[in-house]
């Protein structure tokens, strides 16, 4: 069958939106007709160079839709369920999975080159295999995906918000609750309030964080923080730094979480200046590779037992945390609607990518067509 998808060909370039080919379901594969897709910095990062995916791909790992036809072998998924996807697919029996941390599981290894767990591509255009991000390619109005990446939702849910559990929730959520372990009484600090950022925010507060500190150099991103549980907010690392060490009598913040778009030596460096002995400094925003963006000093890492933690998927998993989190926004606790501030066709993706780089939304999503 035919699709059209937001294709990127090489670093650098822009986004083009085509009709392609795409192959129907295989074994555990499903069929996807997306209703919305959010726009996560992480593309932003295959677009720049940041990361290096196998060129060419279908942008897009953050998505909710609803499942047209499935291949032999699924049980757990049939034609109408609605789906959020899950941005790793979770396999289920690796060593990673049947131990409780199935956000590492091995499948994990292919999300940039974005071919089918068994390794071949569902996304073709003359002649070429097409790969889709995190094995999804979301950008795109239908795609066909493994199992493993597709967690059902209660059909009355709406797809166009609950889109944003697919990535941006759990990873911002979970990294303040699952891997930097916040207690009721922290001080947490939150470095860049984007997508992922101001789910940090909200899961600080949640989890009954007292001093919510949330840095970001621009205004609008700094009063969304305080709308969504952030108890102060500022400009600057140096700002908080001193704000820090007012509010904790000089003790420093239990953890700090790093979720700014591109992670810097810099930010690495403020947060674990801002974090008390003991403390964590939890990454979990991106970059190069190839950069060392982690600088700081072993001594004081030792003497003061401080601990720097990474984090990916918010450190949960998958098949649980998803269910979870759609049972969280039913009960008031969670903002999603709220966090959306704008909506694009898919064809106005690189206007969604320059927004976000211009600092202009909290989290744009594309709507497809039909949705
Ligand atoms: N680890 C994971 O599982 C995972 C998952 C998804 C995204 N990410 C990464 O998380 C990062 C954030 O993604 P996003 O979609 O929220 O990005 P975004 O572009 O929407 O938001 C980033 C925010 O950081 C702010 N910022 C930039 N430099 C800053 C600084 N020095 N101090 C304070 N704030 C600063 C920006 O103003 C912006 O508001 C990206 O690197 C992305 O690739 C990681
Ligand atoms: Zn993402
Ligand atoms: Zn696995």
């Amino acid at each position: 069958m035919k699709t059209r998808a937001a294709v990127l060909r090489g670093v650098g370039q822009d986004f083009e939106v085509t009709e392609i080919d795409l192959d129907g379901p295989k074994a555990g594969e499903v069929l996807i007709r997306f209703v919305a897709a959010g726009l996560c910095h992480s593309d932003e990062h295959l677009r720049n160079g940041d990361l290096a995916p196998r060129f060419p791909i279908v942008g897009g790992h953050e998505g909710a839709g609803i499942i047209e036809d499935i291949g032999p072998g699924v049980t757990r998924l049939k034609p109408g369920d609605h789906v959020i996807c899950s941005f790793l697919p979770v396999c289920g029996h690796c060593r990673w999975c049947s131990s409780g941390m199935s956000n590492l599981c091995d499948l994990g290894a292919g999300l940039l080159d974005g071919a089918m767990p068994e390794g071949s591509y569902r996304f073709h255009q003359g002649g070429e295999d097409i790969g889709g991000m995190c094995m999804l390619g979301t950008f795109s109005e239908r795609a066909t995906i493994s199992e493993y990446s597709a967690v059902r939702v209660d059909d009355d849910l709406p797809l166009d918000k609950v889109v944003l559990i697919g990535c941006g929730v759990p990873t911002g959520f979970g990294s303040a609750v699952h891997a930097a372990a916040t207690e009721p009484g922290d001080t947490i600090a939150i470095y860049g309030v984007g997508g992922i950022g101001i789910n940090a925010v909200q899961g600080a507060a949640l989890a009954g964080a007292r001093n919510v500190v949330a840095i970001d150099p621009l205004v609008n991103k700094r009063e969304a923080a305080e709308q969504f549980g952030a108890t102060h907010s500022c400009e600057t690392a140096e700002q908080a730094h001193e704000l820090i060490y007012q509010l904790t009598r000089g003790v420093g913040a239990d953890k700090a979480i790093v979720t700014v778009g591109i992670v810097t030596p810099e930010v690495v460096t403020s947060a674990f200046a801002a974090i008390r002995k003991g403390g964590t400094v939890v990454v979990t925003g991106l970059a190069d590779p190839m950069k060392n963006t982690i600088q700081l000093s072993g001594a004081i890492l030792t003497l003061f037992e401080k601990r720097i933690q990474g984090s990916l998927f918010g450190s949960g998993d998958p098949f649980h945390d998803i269910p979870r989190m759609v049972e969280l926004y039913r009960a008031g606790d969670l903002k999603l609607d709220e966090l959306i501030t704008a909506t694009y066709t898919l064809d106005e993706v690189n206007q969604g990518y320059q927004d976000l780089l211009d600092g202009k939304n909290i989290r744009g999503v594309i709507l497809h067509a039909g949705a």
